[in-house]
């Protein structure tokens, strides 16, 4: 791996190889979402928390201070919204933007089993093609758009190992039962994200302690953490199941006390 591939992938990962990415990307499609509506309030209070942030390049300019240290990811797909087809992205975002801006990474969308399958797959591979030209690393993001219920191993371990057979330096994809079948078949790491606010904090704390014992180096979560009504806790105790390996158990009392403490300052 080149210096300048080497050097960002360590800007993103943590010295252990773990990461924990808070993923702030999510206006590109669904607008003002709830408790993004602000995007620079989440960044300055739980962003410090996180090893980078996941966000268009409107949110760095508007939202991440140029003196801030947290790397960025940008997300450099996109051009549809919730009220149309999600599926139907393009790149958005040049290669020259991304070094502009600095960014240790870029994260493009593919949408394996959609209609817009091989168009997002050449999105992927363009990008992968003027990223390694500069030693920027592509984070593939494996969308399910609408069809949530795509989230098994079958089927995110064939969009993975695509993924990563085109290049991507770093997967994004969900966790779901059997996670192993997906991090084992795929070559290069692998990050989970979040999905929609679960019903209890320790439903989160289980499936990304799972994810993680089953081959995961980290998370790339967002509305689980910034719509939770004590998101610095939310980022403390993943952090601890990240990078200390911590139960999921153990990870709430760490939430517990911080939300406790939160609330009397
Ligand atoms: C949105 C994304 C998000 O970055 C990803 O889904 C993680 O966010 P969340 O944990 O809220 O699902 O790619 O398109």
């Amino acid at each position: 791996m080149d210096w300048g591939m080497a050097n960002r992938m360590g800007r993103v990962m943590g010295r252990d190889g773990r990461c924990f990415f808070l993923a702030m990307d999510h206006g590109y499609f669904l607008g003002p979402t709830r408790r993004l509506e602000r995007p620079s309030l989440i960044v300055d209070t739980v962003g410090q928390h996180a090893d980078a942030l996941f966000v268009t390049r409107g949110v760095a300019r508007s939202a991440v201070a140029p003196s801030s240290q947290i790397p960025i990811i940008l997300r450099v797909s996109g051009g549809s919204s919730i009220l149309g087809d999600i599926t139907n992205e393009a790149i958005t975002t040049s290669v020259e933007e991304a070094i502009r801006l600095d960014a240790a990474a870029v994260g493009v969308s593919v949408f394996i089993g959609s209609d817009n399958e091989h168009a997002t797959l050449m999105n992927l591979a363009e990008m992968v093609n003027d990223c390694e030209r500069y030693g920027i690393p592509v984070m593939a993001v494996t969308a399910v758009g609408k069809e949530l219920e795509k989230r098994d191993a079958r089927y995110l371990a064939l969009a993975c190992r695509i993924a990563a057979e085109l290049g991507a330096r770093v997967v994004k994809t969900y966790w779901c039962e059997e996670f192993e079948k997906v991090t084992e078949s795929c070559p290069v790491p692998v990050v989970i994200a979040g999905g929609p606010v679960t019903d209890s904090e320790i439903e989160v704390f289980r499936f990304v302690h799972d994810g993680i014992q089953r081959g995961a180096v980290g998370v790339n979560l967002g509305r689980n953490v910034w719509q939770n009504d004590h998101p610095i806790a939310m980022a403390k105790a993943l952090r601890a199941i990240v990078h200390d390996s911590m139960s999921p158990e153990d990870a709430l009392e760490v939430f517990e006390s911080e939300r406790i403490s939160e609330s009397s300052r």
